[in-house]
């Protein structure tokens, strides 16, 4: 595997790849990578010629300065596992080879007001920095395919905004959620919990799974107080948010707007760690 840390090594090689014929797959990440993580390059190794994964931890995503500093960096791990996944480029750029002199967010976007809603409403600004270090990302690593996980959900619908208002020449691949075993969604911020805790955690997985199950007996509105209630009896538990909501658009379900694709999405604070999860039921 090529390390590559600077952008004007990696636009030309990806350019000249291209240019060979190559398809190339990225997959970009924030690092601490996890079994989750991997199963992106597998994905990306079955539909392209050349995968690149990029490890950024990007400031500007980060609300909460505590967050950022307590964000885990095992880079030695990291490259490892990448290695034995069969990633042929990882770019690990410093911030002044994203952003330049200044690490902060430029561009206005056109996020369709998805922005603003679920995980924009608890930390505002967090999907403005999101979607400026993908476009950029995208800019340096020029990809055929990018390819991003269903467990950040609303990531997924932004940037297939965001990649459609700028007319991005990329395919977008949203591939499923990877799980422990006892169904907690693999993230990377699954280690700050303890393993009492996180053992527990695996109740959000199956409040999805109830909620799925009464989606034909239950009003939305119900199912989401039972499992809202139900989450927040275990101790350590806080449910942010526990919603059905349209799987297009992130919009209420109700009589008057039925869908056929609904989306069971939830952020669940386990011992004040954010754990996200959601579930897509036709
Ligand atoms: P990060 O949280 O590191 O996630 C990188 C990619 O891995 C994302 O597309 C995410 O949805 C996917 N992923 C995480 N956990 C997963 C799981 N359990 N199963 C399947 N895929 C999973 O998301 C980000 O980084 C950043 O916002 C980024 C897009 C890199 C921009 O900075």
């Amino acid at each position: 595997m090529q390390i590559i840390k600077q952008r004007n090594q990696l636009t030309p090689l990806s350019t000249q790849l291209r240019a060979q014929g190559a398809k190339i797959g990225f997959v970009p990440t924030m690092g601490a990578l996890h079994q989750g993580h991997i199963s992106l390059v597998e994905a990306s190794k079955k539909r392209a010629n050349i995968t690149i994964v990029s490890i950024f931890v990007n400031p500007t995503q980060f609300n909460d300065p505590k967050d950022l500093e307590k964000y885990p960096r095992p880079i030695e791990q990291d490259i490892a596992m990448l290695e034995a996944a069969g990633c042929d480029i990882l770019y690990l750029p410093e911030a002044s080879d994203i952003y330049g002199p200044v690490t902060q967010v430029t561009d206005k976007f056109d996020l369709a007001g998805l922005d603003l809603e679920l995980e924009g409403a608890s930390r505002p600004g967090h999907f403005a920095g999101v979607a400026q270090v993908v476009k950029i990302l995208l800019e340096i690593t020029r990809p055929d395919i990018l390819f991003l996980g269903q467990k950040d959900f609303q990531q997924c619908l932004i940037l297939t905004q965001l990649i459609n208002s700028l007319k991005m020449p990329v395919e977008l691949v949203m591939c499923p959620i990877y799980r422990e075993s006892h169904g907690l969604a693999m993230s990377s911020r699954n280690v700050r919990l303890n393993p009492q805790i996180r053992q527990k955690a695996g109740a959000i997985y199956a409040s999805l799974q109830y909620a799925a199950a009464m989606v034909n007996i239950l009003t939305p509105q119900e199912i989401q107080q039972a499992a809202t209630a139900a989450l927040n009896t275990i101790e350590g538990f806080n449910v942010d948010y526990f919603l059905l909501l349209n799987a297009d658009n992130l919009k209420p379900i109700t009589p008057e707007t039925p869908t056929n694709r609904i989306v069971i999405i939830t952020a669940v604070l386990v011992d004040g760690v954010r754990l996200l999860d959601n579930m897509v039921i036709s």
